[in-house]
C-alpha cells in the first residue's frame, strides 16, 4: 500500500490503495484513538459505502452513529452545519473521539468545519470519494461552509489526523463527477508541475493511483511550506477567484470542478493577453480543459463575474489577487486594482 506524509505543523498520512474501506477502522484507530466515532456523508455515498465503513470501524473496537445529509454543494451551509453540531452533541462525542468524513469534498469540508469547532477541535478523518477529494480537497486543512455572500466564507485551517484514499470507491463515480477531479488535476499540473500536465496527454484511468499520488505530493509539497495560506499555497487558486464566481451566480447547478476548469480557461486567455505567457500555455490549458470534458465559457457576463470576485476571501480592501500562469509548471500571483480585475476578465472572456 503506497502513501504519502504531509509534513505540516501536525504531520499525517494519506494512503492510496485498493480496499482501505475494509481496513479504515484499524487505520483511524492507528491515527486517532478514541473510543465513539461520527461518520459523516451524504445519502447517495452513505447508500453505497456507509455500511461497510462503520462495520469497519465496530470491528476495530469504535462505537459508531451517523450524520447523512442530502448531498450536493447546496447543502454546504450553516443549517447542514448546526445540524451537524447538534449530532456531535447527541452523540456524546468528546475531545478524545474522532469525526470520520466519507464523501467528496462538500461531506469533507462540512465535516472538517465541524471537527473544527466542536469542543474547539476533535480528531478528524477524510476517506475522500471522489476524485476531487482524493487530489486536492482532503489533504492540506481547508475545511469551510458556504454563506449566501459567498462559497467558503466561513471555515477553518484544521488537517485531518489520516486520509484514506480507496481507489475501488472511484468504480461508482459517474463520469461527471471524475471530470470535475480532473479540473483539479490540470491545476496541479498547469500550475505547479509540468511534467504531470504532461501526463494528462493519456487516459488517467489506467494509471489512477499513479495519479493520485503525484497530485497528493504536489499539494502536500506546497501545504507543507505554507499551512495558513500566506503566500505560496494561493497558487491553488489557479482558476478559483473566477471559478467561484460561476459556482455562486449558477446557485451552485455549475459544479466546483467545471466552473474551476472555465476559470482556468479565462485566467490563461487574459494571461496571454497581458503578455505574462504565450499562445501555446493558453491553448495548453484550454485543450486540456476540453480533452477531459470540461467546459471553457460561461453564459454570465463579466460584470457577474467582477462582483463574485469582489466578495472572493484574497481581496484585499480595493485589490484583488488572481493567480495566473506564466507557463506551464508555474503560475504567479497578480495583484489587481479592482478596476484593473474587471479589464482583465474581460478581456479574458472575450474569445
Ligand atoms: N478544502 C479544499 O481544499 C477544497 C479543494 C477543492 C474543492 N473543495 C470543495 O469540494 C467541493 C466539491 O467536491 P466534490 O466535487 O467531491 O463534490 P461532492 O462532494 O458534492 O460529490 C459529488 C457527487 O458525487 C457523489 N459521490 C461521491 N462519491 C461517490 C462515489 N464513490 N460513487 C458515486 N457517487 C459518489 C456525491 O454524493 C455527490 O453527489 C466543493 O464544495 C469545493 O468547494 C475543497
Ligand atoms: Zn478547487
Amino acid at each position: 500500500m503506497r502513501f504519502v506524509d504531509v509534513r505540516t505543523s501536525k504531520p499525517y498520512r494519506v494512503w492510496i490503495g485498493r480496499g482501505l474501506l475494509t481496513q479504515a477502522g484499524d487505520r483511524i484507530g492507528e491515527a486517532c484513538g478514541g473510543e465513539s466515532a461520527l461518520i459523516v456523508t451524504d445519502d447517495i455515498v452513505n447508500g453505497l459505502y456507509g455500511d461497510s465503513l462503520e462495520q469497519s470501524l465496530l470491528q476495530s473496537g469504535y462505537a459508531t452513529s451517523r450524520f447523512v445529509f442530502p448531498h450536493g454543494e447546496q447543502s454546504k451551509n450553516t443549517d447542514t452545519y448546526v445540524s451537524l453540531l447538534g449530532a456531535l452533541t447527541e452523540a456524546n462525542l468528546s475531545r478524545s473521539d474522532v469525526v470520520v468524513a466519507l464523501g467528496g469534498g462538500v461531506v469533507g469540508d462540512l465535516a472538517g468545519f465541524a471537527a473544527a469547532t466542536y469542543l474547539r477541535g476533535i480528531a478528524f478523518a477524510q476517506i475522500p470519494t471522489t476524485l476531487l477529494a482524493m487530489v486536492d480537497s482532503s489533504v492540506g486543512g481547508k475545511t469551510a461552509i458556504d454563506l449566501p455572500a459567498g462559497k467558503n466564507l466561513a471555515g477553518a485551517f484544521y488537517q485531518p489526523k489520516v486520509v484514506l484514499c480507496d481507489c475501488d470507491v472511484l468504480e461508482t463515480l459517474p463520469e461527471d463527477a471524475f471530470q470535475d477531479g480532473c479540473a483539479e488535476i490540470i491545476k496541479h499540473g498547469a500550475a505547479l508541475d509540468a511534467e504531470l500536465f504532461a501526463l494528462l496527454n493519456e487516459p488517467i484511468q489506467p494509471r489512477i493511483e499513479d495519479i493520485i499520488e503525484r497530485n497528493i505530493r504536489v499539494k502536500g509539497d506546497i501545504v507543507a511550506l505554507d499551512e495558513w495560506d500566506t503566500g505560496l499555497r494561493q497558487i491553488l487558486n489557479f482558476g478559483h477567484t473566477i471559478g467561484h464566481g460561476i459556482e455562486a451566480h449558477s446557485a451552485y447547478s455549475i459544479s466546483h470542478g467545471k466552473a474551476v476548469a472555465i476559470g482556468m480557461v479565462i485566467a490563461s486567455r487574459g494571461a496571454y493577453r497581458i503578455g505574462l505567457c504565450d499562445e501555446q500555455c493558453h491553448q495548453g490549458i484550454l485543450q486540456a480543459v476540453m480533452r477531459y470534458g470540461l467546459p471553457t465559457e460561461t453564459a454570465l457576463t463579466p460584470e457577474m463575474l467582477i462582483q463574485a470576485a469582489f466578495y472572493d476571501k484574497k481581496r484585499q480592501g480595493q485589490r484583488i489577487t488572481l493567480i495566473l500562469p506564466e507557463k506551464i509548471g508555474k503560475c504567479v500571483t497578480r495583484s489587481f486594482h479592482v478596476d484593473e480585475c474587471a479589464t482583465f476578465i474581460r478581456l479574458g472572456m472575450q474569445s
